[in-house]
């Protein structure tokens, strides 16, 4: 390796890591795991040489932030100067966590600009503790990373957040609430809670995939209070009402979203005397389905968040196909009329699921 990169001009070398992790959909993942090879590639070229290694770090942070336990957790948190108290990672004293001299001329801290956080607890340590992190330690590193951010992917499940610590660390006030420092992030995976600590969202968000499930105030003022959204991706409410339709409608105030509810097929179906679609809607509804397995599935809630979630991180969530919500009147025309159901209008099914019925029978013509 040392013969074959240490030679390669710097160029050359940087469309080497360039092709490395580029991907051919378009959208890259949030972060790429720690066995993923593209992740391995990199690690290995950070031993070439100094030049590589610089190169090859930056590549790092920027593409393979992906901090799926405490230990990974706190480890990042302790490698970007932030203090992480007294852990079984603390570093004795004078010892160094980082190579100064390598972060700063790579300039690590300005090219972080995606992240996946879901830190599950890690140990259990010497005397049977285990490690959590706490919602202070997701305040500060997402104060400290904020500003450079594209794309994030933030599970709050695994944070420790008991309402005492709520109350004492404010996360709500402007200063603490961390979405209001990502000015650049255009693309949000979460869970459903985040709204719990983060009530106000990032102000330039145009790609919002979120677990919660019901159409409540706390979750539509996150999703609708900035304009710039254009696609939001959530569970669809076990009893959704065309009312909760009207209230998309209302609430939405930029030019164009598409909202698309996930679940599995057999679910989807369009609220009895939802209004009709208008060419000029700025709101536009679709549905997903999500594939059973083929034992089948215990928990179809379960089933669906996972599917937003390992979509969301490996990138491949907002090309997902999907079909156009019918409205009411159209499913009432399809059941006055028969013949209608097997027009395929395929410009707003991009599925054809629903259409099994139409396909023609072979032999058919064989008769005429
Ligand atoms: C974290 O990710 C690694 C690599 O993908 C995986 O081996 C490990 O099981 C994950 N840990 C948790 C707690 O999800
Ligand atoms: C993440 O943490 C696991 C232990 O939980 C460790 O084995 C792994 O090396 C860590 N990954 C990185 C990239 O530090
Ligand atoms: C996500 O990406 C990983 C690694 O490329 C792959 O193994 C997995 O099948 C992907 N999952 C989904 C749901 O696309």
């Amino acid at each position: 390796m040392e013969r074959a990169f240490g030679s390669l001009p710097l160029e050359l070398f940087l469309v080497v890591l360039d092709q490395l992790v580029a991907t051919s959909s378009g959208h890259p993942p949030i972060a790429y795991g720690p066995s993923d090879s593209v992740t391995k590639a990199l690690r290995a070229l950070t031993l070439v040489s100094r030049t590589s290694y610089l190169s090859a770090s930056r590549y790092l942070y920027a593409h393979c932030l992906y901090l799926n336990t405490t230990t990974n957790y706190t480890q990042f948190r302790r490698t970007i100067g932030l203090d992480i108290g007294k852990t079984p990672l603390t570093l004795e004293y004078g010892e160094a966590g980082r190579n100064d001299d390598l972060f700063y001329e790579a300039d690590i801290p300005r090219i972080i600009t995606s992240a996946f956080i879901s830190p599950e607890k890690t140990g259990p340590w010497g005397c049977g503790k285990v490690l959590m992190v706490r919602l202070p330690q997701i305040i500060d590193l997402g104060n400290r990373i904020g500003q450079t951010l594209k794309r994030l992917a933030l599970d709050m499940q695994p944070v420790y957040t008991p309402g005492s610590q709520i109350l004492s660390v404010k996360p709500h006030t402007a200063t603490n609430n961390i979405f209001l420092h990502m000015p650049n992030l255009e693309d949000l995976i979460c869970s459903y809670d985040v709204t719990d600590y983060f009530p106000h969202p990032p102000p330039n968000l145009k790609r919002l995939a979120m677990t919660f499930q019901g159409m409540d105030d706390l979750h539509l003022d996150f999703c609708f209070a900035i304009s710039s959204l254009e696609i939001l991706v959530c569970l669809r409410p076990e009893e959704l009402q065309a009312a909760d339709i009207d209230k998309l409608f209302d609430r939405y105030k930029g030019h164009h979203i598409d909202i698309v509810l996930v679940d599995v097929n057999a679910h989807h179906c369009t609220p009895p005397n939802t209004r009709d679609w208008e060419e000029e809607d700025r709101v536009k509804i679709w549905e997903v389905d999500v594939p059973r397995s083929y034992y089948g599935d215990d928990d179809e809630l379960i089933l669906c968040d996972s599917w937003i979630w390992t979509h969301g991180v490996n990138g491949t969530l907002w090309n997902q196909g999907k079909r156009r919500m019918l409205s009411w009147s159209e499913i009432q025309d399809r059941l006055a009329d028969p013949e209608i159901a097997d027009i395929d209008d395929g410009e707003e099914l991009e599925t054809d699921i629903m259409m099994h019925d139409s396909y023609p029978v072979l032999g058919d013509d064989l008769e005429h």
